[in-house]
Formats: C-alpha cells, structure tokens, sequence
C-alpha cells in the first residue's frame, strides 16, 4: 500500500465523520490491512513473517495517525464554534420578599415628606408596650392585645418582658429621643400575637407614623392619610375615618380607604349601566370590598398623658399617630386573601412580585 495516500487522505480529512470512514476503509474487516494480510498465502514462506510484520506495523501506524487527527479535528471544532460574544447561561435571580419590597416602598413615601424611618426593638417590656400608651396594668384595653410573654423575672419598674404586639411601643422611645419637636417617625418592624388564619400569623409587620408638633390638627393627619393612600394604593385612591377607641389616642379613628376594584362605589357596573328599580346602580355586589371601603387600620390624635410620659407639654404641642399591619397593606393592594403564603416559602408565589 503506498503510505504517502493514506498520510495525505487522513491529514486532509476535516470531520470526525470523515476520519470514522477512513477508519473503516482502513481498519475495518473488509478494510485495506485485512486485504493486505489475505494475500499473505500468496507470499513465499520465508518472505512470510516479514511480509506479517510490515502491515502489521502499518496498521499501528495508521491507528494512530488516525487516533492523533481524530484529537486535532475536535479541538479545532470547539475552537471554531467557541463564540466570545453568545450570551452567558442565564440563571434564574433571587428576589426581594414581598414583605421587604413594601417595607422599601412605605419608607420611600414618608422619607419624601420629612419622616425619619426608626426600628425600635421587638423584645420589650410592658411599659413601652403599655404602660408608656396610657394602658395601665389591669386595664381591660390590654386583653384586646393578644401578647406573647417571655419566661424571664419582671423587671421592677418597666414589668414583665414581651414580643412587642405592635409598633406603638416606639411612640415613647422616640419622644424620649428627641425631646423637643418636631417628631415625624416611620416605625417599622416585627410584631408577635398569638392568632393564626388567612388573615393572621404570629409575627407580622407594621409601620407606625407618629407626627408631634405645635398646632398639628386631625386635618394634618388625614391629608397625610390621603398622600400615603394615594401613592400606595394608587391615583383616586381616598381615605375616611370612623370613630373608634384607642387608649392613646383621643380622639381615635378607623381609617378605611375607597376599593380601587369597585371605585368605592361597592358595585361592579352593569355592562349597560342605569339603574334598577330601587335607584341604586345595576350591577354585583363588589367581592373584595362588599361595602365600596376596606379597612387599613388604627390612628387618631396622641393623647395628652402619652405625650406627658413622652416628656412633651401637651399644652405647647400636639400629634397624631398611626399604625397600621405591612401584610394587611399589601394583600389590599393586590387583592390577595391569604397571608400565610407570605411566609410559606412557596417560590412560585413570591416570585409574582
Ligand atoms: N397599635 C394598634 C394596634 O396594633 C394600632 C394603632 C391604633 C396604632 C391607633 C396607633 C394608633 O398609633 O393611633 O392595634
């Protein structure tokens, strides 16, 4: 067999599928060698064992040369098809908790009109979670704050340790930080009750606004309510107050805010619109409000002995207070209805936010 063809045809091949021909012309049970040593009966005998040697030799070499360009062919394959500007794998991003985008969303609001955002701490005792908000020991109010006590001896003067249950507990530190008005404070953090349904889990959020200042007025406050609904729930958005109780507040409101679904109005129109024969707009009851309202939460004017324990004159200055839960906010603006998920680690559903 003349070497020079079977060197030129293997260096020339280009493909891996060429050299795998090339590999059966050759080295194959019809291939060229089998050939070669099927003519060895036709050999003299003492030529034979050379003869037997040489296309043995031969088919070494070939396997070979073979084998080495199989190697250069793939390499220059993935170097010609290594292409520097593909884009990368993409894998898929992490993102915020639906409860830290709100969180960001409501520090934003406020910061935009002067308040300051504070956390104060979730483990206190009873006088900032009480005492220090005009519910002294034994009032019936504190029974309506379910509250999670620590096993820990009771401190002489500030009483027993608690998870604080809300975010008024900041109310007292912050007077006490600042000592002379202006207080404008966005409290936020974690709170603890016992309870646990669709609309309830043990530890929640809330952010509580607390605003103290010569002549500040209920006026001062419901614009304030208005400027946050507006921004969170969305243009058109309005708010309304009911008088409700709160021991540090007097007087003391509920806000609730329009439903965006229905436009406050309680009824989803009729495609033709009018009226039916009572007057009232055709149409279905709203399901996410029933009522055209939807409540957001507890406010009204700090009262004058919270100021007091607070080390403010209520003579000179005044305020009001709010606090309201961060799940609550957020299963209002999305219409959501079970705030369990928030915390059930379920990615697929906090991957829609
Ligand atoms: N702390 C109350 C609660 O958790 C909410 C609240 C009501 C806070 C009225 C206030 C307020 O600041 O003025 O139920």
């Amino acid at each position: 067999m003349d070497r020079k063809k079977y060197e030129i045809e293997i260096n020339s091949a280009k493909s891996l599928e060429q050299l795998n021909e090339l590999e059966i012309k050759y080295l194959g049970r019809n291939g060229e060698i089998n050939k070669l040593l099927s003519t060895i009966k036709d050999i003299p005998d003492e030529e034979k064992r050379e003869y037997g040697q040489k296309v043995n030799l031969l088919k070494t070499e070939i396997k070979k040369y073979i084998e080495i360009k199989k190697l250069i062919v793939s390499k220059q394959k993935s170097e010609v098809f290594f292409d520097k500007t593909m884009p990368g794998k993409a894998y898929p991003k992490g993102s915020l908790h639906i409860v830290s985008l709100a969180i960001e969303e409501i520090t934003k609001i406020f910061e935009k009109i002067g308040f300051i955002r504070v956390s104060y701490p979730e483990v206190d005792w009873e006088y900032g979670a009480f005492e220090s908000l005009n519910m002294p020991s034994g009032h019936p109010a504190r029974d309506d704050v379910e509250t999670s006590f620590i096993d820990v001896p009771a401190h002489s003067t500030l009483g027993k340790m608690v998870l604080t249950p809300h975010t008024s507990n900041g109310q007292n530190r912050e007077m006490k930080r600042v000592k002379v008005p202006p207080i404008r404070m966005i409290n936020i953090s974690k709170c603890y009750r016992p309870n646990w349904d669709p609309t309830h889990t043990p530890m929640f959020y809330q952010f509580e606004g607390l605003c103290v200042d010569k002549n500040i007025t209920i006026a001062n406050l419901k614009g304030t309510l208005d400027y946050f609904a507006e921004k969170y729930f969305g243009i058109g958005t309005k708010t309304r107050l009911r008088p409700h109780h709160f021991q540090f507040t007097e007087p003391s409101f509920e806000v609730d805010i329009s439903c965006n679904n229905c436009q406050g109005t309680g009824i989803i129109g009729h495609p033709q619109g009018g009226q039916n024969q009572k007057g009232h707009p055709k149409g279905v009851r709203c399901k996410v409000c029933k009522s055209g309202w939807l409540e957001l939460g507890g406010t009204g004017m700090v009262h004058p002995n919270v100021l007091k324990e607070g080390g403010i004159s209520s003579a000179e200055f005044s305020g009001w207070a709010f606090g309201f839960g961060i799940e609550r906010v957020i299963m209002m603006k999305y219409g959501l209805d079970d705030i369990r998920n928030y915390y059930s680690g379920d990615i697929r559903f906090l991957e829609q936010f």
